[in-house]
């Protein structure tokens, strides 16, 4: 057959969450009676000054190709953004614009990531990491947080994992699926630790404005030694409700930037010209929006949490960032809800959606079967429903 695709792309997993959040949505539109918290976007709409700059672009015939790899205006945004957040300093030719975080991530594994490399990816994980570094012919290596630090990847758990083949590691603090965030002592000797071992970071930073109980957000390039060899990425995604939008960044050391931005000049060109206007309007207008959905996050995770170590057999540590729970489901295991027998978090998923009406993520996906994850980025309404479907469940179980 002529048609034949290639053993790289027949290996390629799709990522299991859109899956999940498509199933949800079709059995939903279906008629079907499902509280969905499997999404991972905020459920607020992009904030109305972010809405009229893509308008006011638009009217003013921002409608063609801009610059492969972003206009110099939202470069400017993102250098001056990066300046306020992580006090880093970034010159245009060390930012690229592409489309969305991931495309950033892509672009910065095929740069980075040699066949046979070595990459370090802590677990839980984004399920797109280990999927990314195997496109590029890498080892994907697996870092286990030890059970007693609820997510939190600290040296000892790197000295463990790391092989003569390890060359780079993908952090993500605030972590999607765990919520967890890298406080700064450890943070520093992760930075110390990379430092000795020569390593590079790809560190995703995608959720560092979402940040709850005094925690504090600093980005691993600001440390001693790591800014050239660490590639920043960060978006307006999940900061300013503009997921649709599709614009992510990457900053780091302009050779590398300079390679991100040729492949991605040969494959999509620039992002979109009218989301880039609105993404500058975002990253330099109020970010009075911000703190009030990061407000409305914090007031859910607070009441979800508690709700959820309440319902038998399932607990979650306290996540300190992004808008998820990660939720141990390991006391079901091995017992049978609704005729069922719960072998993983994907059967404990199934029933919860079929049995409770309530979509959640399993956790295999993220690298760990015997957890959930749930996301709280709903209004406090159906949160409360569907932590009462889910009591109502799980409590009438002999
Ligand atoms: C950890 C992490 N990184 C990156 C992204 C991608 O964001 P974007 O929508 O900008 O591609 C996501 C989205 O779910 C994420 O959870």
């Amino acid at each position: 057959m002529p048609l034949s695709v290639t053993d790289r792309l027949q290996q390629l997993s799709p990522s299991p969450t859109m899956a999940i959040d498509a199933k949800v949505k079709s059995l939903i539109r279906e008629g079907r009676d499902v509280i969905n918290l499997t999404a991972g976007e905020p459920d607020f709409d992009t904030p109305s000054a972010i809405r009229q700059a893509a308008v006011a672009a638009m009217e003013k015939g921002e409608t063609r190709y801009t610059p492969a790899g972003g206009t110099q205006e939202l470069k400017r945004a993102v250098s001056d953004r990066l300046q306020k957040d992580t006090g880093l300093t970034y010159q245009p030719e060390e930012i690229l614009v592409s489309v969305g975080a991931k495309h950033s991530l892509y672009n910065a594994v095929m740069a980075l990531v040699s066949p046979g490399d070595g990459v370090l990816v802590p677990v839980p994980y984004w399920v797109t990491y280990p999927e990314q570094v195997r496109l590029a012919e890498g080892i994907f290596e697996p870092v286990n947080i030890a059970a007693e630090r609820q997510g939190e990847l600290s040296t000892k758990d790197l000295e463990v994992a790391i092989t003569p083949k390890s060359r780079g590691l993908i952090l993500n603090s605030p972590s999607n699926p765990s919520g967890a965030v890298i406080e700064s002592g450890e943070l520093q000797a992760i930075a110390e630790f990379v430092v000795d071992h020569d390593l590079w970071v790809l560190s995703d930073e995608i959720y560092g404005r979402l940040v709850y109980e005094g925690a504090e957000q600093r980005s691993i390039a600001s440390f001693r030694g790591m800014r050239e060899r660490t590639i920043v990425i960060n978006g307006v995604s999940k900061a300013y409700a503009m997921t649709g939008w599709r614009i992510g960044y990457a900053a780091g050391p302009k050779e590398v930037i300079a390679a991100m931005a040729n492949l991605q000049s040969q494959s999509t060109s620039n992002p979109s010209s009218i989301s880039q206007a609105a993404a500058v309007a975002a990253l330099t207008g109020d970010q009075a929006p911000v703190d009030t959905m990061r407000l409305n996050f914090d007031q859910r995770r607070r009441y979800t949490l508690e709700r959820i170590n309440r319902i038998t057999g399932l607990t979650a540590a306290t996540p300190k960032g992004a808008f998820y729970l990660w939720v141990d489901l390991s006391p079901w295991l091995g017992k049978e809800i609704a005729g069922r027998r719960i072998e993983n978090g994907d059967d404990l998923a199934f029933v919860l959606l079929e049995e409770a009406g309530v979509g959640v993520v399993p956790g295999s996906g993220f690298g760990v079967d015997d957890h959930f994850r749930l996301s709280y980025a709903t209004s406090m309404k159906l949160l409360a429903d569907a932590m009462d479907r889910m009591q109502r469940l799980l409590s009438s179980v002999e």
